[in-house]
């Protein structure tokens, strides 16, 4: 008989669109006849379509089809990286599921980190004008951040995330247990979208995080859980509140605009997601205590955390002022060609500005 695991779920509360997110620790192990049934459950169709990419495969590709029961199913493995989350990749996906013959009521499964949830996502956004949804977040920033809230799509050489949909998945898997194959850098990038969530909306949980991070980054499992939990507690807030972000969600941007810029500049793939957070964390700090919205200690708390985490503070050094506006302009928070910002009043406490001065924000650019 297999033992009874503790599973957490965190409900996104969307209307008929409402979905659960469940966290634990060998939730998706093939001997947990519960969590074998709970995935199915959520398969209303017989045609599955496992989206995954060549690092995943073959670590947990298997233990999933395994938990698949009778399904109809098919894989597609994509290269891996950021620079490959692009529509020429994606046209991969559509083949596979029009190769196979799938119809409007299969359902697509993302198995993988935010590149791979990204572009599954959007390819159930738009095959057939919209099939159903499953996502299986196998790095610790698609656990607290990517597979939650439905923003889909893939990157465009002019900028990134430029082509997407908002398609909300049926449910979301996270078995920490897939952590554990996870690079330490990877982990590091995944905590500074966690560390992000602290710092725009609980301070309690800034707190906390001071005091558990070597924890979390030597993979404590009851850390994890609480951190992926409150995180997507947070997140869950947010959607519901704003699904499409029209308002509060932006906040879950602080650190993006500055952060996409860098990503951007220097080639996907070549400063990893959450570095290019951090280090645009580290500037959103900098810029609001120029206006005497943060003050020092906390901006040093701030960098320090970051620091303890692994995580740059600081953007690259050959990225100049021109380069950052350039870059910056095509921010999808940019309206009627306003800039709008991501800052801080307090730790906890994080605001949308688009009357910040532009003389310093120019001299944030070039403190760095
Ligand atoms: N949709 C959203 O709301 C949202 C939010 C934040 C970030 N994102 C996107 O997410 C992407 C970044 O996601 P990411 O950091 O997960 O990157 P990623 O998907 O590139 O994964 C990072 C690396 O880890 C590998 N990997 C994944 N799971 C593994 C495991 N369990 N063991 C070992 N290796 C593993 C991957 O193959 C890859 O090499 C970016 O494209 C970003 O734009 C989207």
């Amino acid at each position: 008989m297999s033992e009874e695991k503790h599973i957490d779920t965190v409900n996104i509360d969307l209307g008929e669109r409402s979905y659960p997110i469940y966290i634990g620790s060998g939730l998706l192990q093939s001997t947990d006849q519960n969590s074998a049934s709970r995935l199915i459950e959520h398969l209303p169709g017989q045609q599955v379509l496992i989206v995954t990419n060549e690092t995943v495969e073959p670590l947990y590709l298997q233990q999933i089809s395994s938990q698949l029961g009778n399904r109809i199913v098919e894989t597609v493995v994509l290269p891996d990286g950021e620079q490959h989350k692009n529509m020429e990749v994606l046209q991969q996906v559509f083949d596979s599921l029009l190769g196979a013959g799938f119809g409007r009521d299969c359902t697509v499964l993302a198995l993988g980190g935010g590149v791979i949830g990204d572009m599954a996502g959007f390819a159930a956004a738009s095959y057939q004008r919209g099939v159903e949804f499953l996502q299986l977040p196998t790095t610790l920033l698609a656990q607290v951040d990517s597979s939650v809230g439905g923003k889909t799509g893939v990157n465009h050489p002019m900028g990134k995330n430029m082509i997407g949909a908002f398609h909300q998945p049926a449910a979301v898997f996270i078995d920490i247990d897939m952590l554990s194959s996870l690079p330490d850098n990877e982990l590091s990038a995944g905590l500074a979208e966690v560390i992000k969530y602290g710092f725009i909306r609980d301070a309690d949980f800034f707190t906390w995080l001071e005091q558990n991070i070597e924890a979390l980054r030597s993979r404590d499992p009851d850390a994890l859980v609480t951190a992926i939990r409150r995180s997507c507690e947070i997140k869950a807030e947010m959607v519901a509140a704003d699904e499409t972000e029209q308002g509060v969600r932006a906040l879950l941007n602080l650190g993006h605009t500055f952060g996409h810029a860098i990503e951007s500049a220097q080639g996907y793939g070549n400063w990893l997601h959450g570095e290019a957070v951090s280090a645009g964390i580290c500037m959103a700090l900098d810029l609001s205590r120029r206006h005497d919205w943060l003050d020092d200690a906390d901006v040093e708390r701030g960098r320090l955390l970051l620091q303890r985490a692994g995580l740059p503070t600081a953007p690259p050094a050959d990225m100049d002022e021109a380069t950052f506006l350039k870059f910056m302009q095509r921010d999808k928070k940019v309206k009627q060609g306003q800039l709008r910002l991501i800052l801080l009043k307090q730790i906890g406490n994080a605001f949308v500005s688009d009357d910040f001065d532009h003389g310093l924000l120019s001299a944030t650019l070039n403190a760095f």
